[in-house]
């Protein structure tokens, strides 16, 4: 007789075939995987038997055909943006998060962003405004934008992005918007965009790589009236924290991008 299948709970706190998981040794030895795809995950510290977790509660420790031990963690948004496919350079957690608290993001934000890239603001943003807000997402290259919608289907997150194909210097369809992002090789072409799309008040943010790029966009979004205009650069540097001997990590990432924020006003008077 054949046995019926026990059907698995969808209890959020175990594990699920159709749902990642994060196997995690350390900070450098990590895998995202999907049960159902990989029911075998090979590794340098031996094979996991991932589909005998499937039932199971996040946070077990599994051990590998060479007798090593790794902890099966549910992922974050940190751990599944870091791991979506990439086409383009994406923007990194420690600049996301003074992002979201900056452009106060939150659910029911309506938000306008350019360019979508890879499509890892988008993620975030699209999970934090979740379940009734919604981000206005621009790529004027599709192929890109191709990569992020992908990305955001796999996080189950499409129902809280509006994907748009175009030049963001020419405009954005959307006005009223409560925050906005640029993440585009000359933003100061973009900032009369984006202030036409945002409502009075709104905070916007920009990420660029160079000084220059830095204060080509102050100038203008000066211009174009924005206040409360500044530029920062997040360093974190990473500790190894043992007793008696903690100390800064020899390793560190010198740079990833000047973020500058504003807000828009009606405009100053001119003389
Ligand atoms: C660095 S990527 C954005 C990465 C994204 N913020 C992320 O975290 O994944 C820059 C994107 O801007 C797009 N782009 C550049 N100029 C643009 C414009 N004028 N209008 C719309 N998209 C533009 C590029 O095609 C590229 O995909």
């Amino acid at each position: 007789m054949q046995e019926e299948a026990i059907p698995v709970s969808r209890d959020p706190d175990v594990i699920q075939a159709d749902l990642p998981v994060l196997v995690y040794r350390d900070r450098r030895r990590r895998w995202l995987v999907l049960p159902r795809d990989t029911p075998k995950l090979h590794t340098h510290l031996g094979i996991l038997d991932v589909s005998a977790l499937v039932g199971q509660k996040y946070g077990v420790t599994a051990t590998t055909t060479l007798g090593d031990e790794l902890f099966v963690l549910k992922p974050t948004i940190e751990d599944l943006v870091m791991k979506l496919a990439r086409k383009t350079q994406v923007i990194y957690p420690k600049d996301l998060g003074l992002i979201s608290v900056k452009l106060g993001v939150h659910a029911g934000s309506r938000i306008v962003e350019t360019g979508t890239g890879s499509g890892a603001t988008t993620a975030l943003m699209a999970y934090l405004v979740q379940p009734t807000g919604m981000v206005f997402t621009y790529d004027l290259n599709p192929e890109f934008q191709g990569v992020a919608r992908k990305n955001i289907e796999r996080l189950g997150l499409s129902n809280f992005v509006s994907f748009k194909i175009g030049d963001s210097r020419l405009g954005f369809d959307e006005g009223g918007m409560d925050a906005g992002i640029l993440d585009v090789g000359d933003p100061w072409e973009v900032v009369k965009s984006m202030k036409e799309s945002l409502k009075p008040s709104a905070p916007m943010a920009a990420i660029t790589p160079t000084t220059n790029q830095a204060e080509k966009l102050v100038a203008k979004m000066k211009d174009e009236g924005f206040v409360a205009v500044e530029t920062v650069e997040i360093l974190l540097r990473h500790l190894e924290a043992r007793v008696g001997m903690t100390r800064p990590s020899n390793i560190m990432v010198g740079h990833t991008a000047y973020l500058t924020f504003g807000r828009k006003t009606a405009g100053l008077p001119r003389a």
